[in-house]
């Protein structure tokens, strides 16, 4: 099927109350990976792209290799871009055949945000291309806040209704509690379900999770065994994901558990094979291992069999 702009996926989502799987990728193996497992799962899937990725494998690049594995299968997928926070890349992408992008300028005073979010929106829609913004701040690994900074961080139920009828965004990133990598929280998980059912109340339009990752312990221990050094790990348990998509969340974003299990299989491969040089005998696996995290997703979001 052709690229569909990320709205047609996301609407129908919130229509019928489940969440859409947005999955990031750098490369070849990862991208054929999401849509195996969609269409394992029949679900309809968002394939995203940071600005790093993209400085990675090359704008074009990506959008032809998208294309390409998107036209082969008849699941719904869309191409978007994971917080575009440089304007000009937001063209670059619109430019290329991205269907959907993410202007974050949540970092800037909430004015400001409106106003970078408003003209994005308008050249976006002028093109067919569906746009997700990001009110609150969701913490990234380096981040290293207390308790107060992290409830300063929360999305305003308030300026989230101001701020979807003045900007008329087709998604809503909001923060509530998690974080991006692969430590998300000091203590126990502690995520705002209220939160999300009070502004779902006040916007009705597709709402987003980041920081959705649940840094399987499996993954990490055998990560280690073969090598690997992660301290302090801890991610989303599966049920507060479930949770938060019964409360209005439409799309949910994972990356870092690919890159987990990716480079868990990696490690094992190499591990057990010192004498492998076939570089498709360690990818093989690796992608396998990202395969089985996407079908997992799916079915904790209730997309599957929606395609
Ligand atoms: O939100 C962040 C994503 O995990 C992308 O990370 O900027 O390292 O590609 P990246
Ligand atoms: P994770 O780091 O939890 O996978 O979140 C990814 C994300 O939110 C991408 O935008
Ligand atoms: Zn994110």
């Amino acid at each position: 099927m052709p690229l569909l702009p990320m709205s047609v996926l996301l609407n129908k989502a919130n229509a019928e109350g489940y969440a859409v799987g947005a999955f990031n990728t750098n490369n070849m193996e990862i991208t054929q990976a999401i849509i195996e497992g969609a269409v394992a799962e029949r679900a309809p899937v968002i394939i995203q792209c940071s600005e790093g990725a993209m400085k990675y494998a090359g704008v074009d690049t990506v959008v032809a290799m998208v294309k390409a594995l998107a036209e082969n299968v008849d699941i719904p997928v869309a191409l978007h871009l994971d917080h575009g926070k440089e304007f000009d890349n937001i063209i670059k992408c619109i430019r290329a055949g991205f269907t959907s992008v993410m202007i974050d300028a949540s970092h800037l005073p909430l004015e400001e945000n409106i106003a970078m979010t408003k003209k994005v929106v308008e050249i976006a829609h002028a093109a067919g291309v569906s746009v997700e913004a990001e009110l609150g701040r969701i913490a990234g690994v380096e981040d290293n806040v207390s308790t107060s900074e992290r409830d300063a961080m929360l999305t305003d139920p308030g300026e989230a209704e101001r701020f979807v009828s003045e900007t008329g965004v087709d998604a809503l990133a909001i923060a509530i509690g998690t974080a991006h990598g692969p430590r998300k929280f000091k203590g126990e998980p502690k995520l705002e379900m209220d939160l999300i059912r009070e502004i779902k109340s006040r916007v009705n339009i597709p709402l987003v999770m980041h920081g959705a990752s649940a840094v399987p312990k499996e993954v990490i221990d055998k990560a280690v065994r073969y090598g690997a050094e992660i301290e302090g790990a801890s991610g989303v348990p599966d049920e507060a994901v479930s949770q938060a998509v019964a409360n209005g969340i439409n799309k949910v974003n994972i990356d870092t558990d690919m890159r987990l299990a990716m480079i868990a299989a990696m490690r094992e491969v190499l591990h057990n094979n010192p004498k492998a040089t076939d570089p498709r005998k360690v990818l093989g696996p690796a992608k396998d291992a990202i395969v089985e995290i996407v079908r997992h997703k799916i079915s904790i979001l209730g997309s599957g069999a929606k395609a």
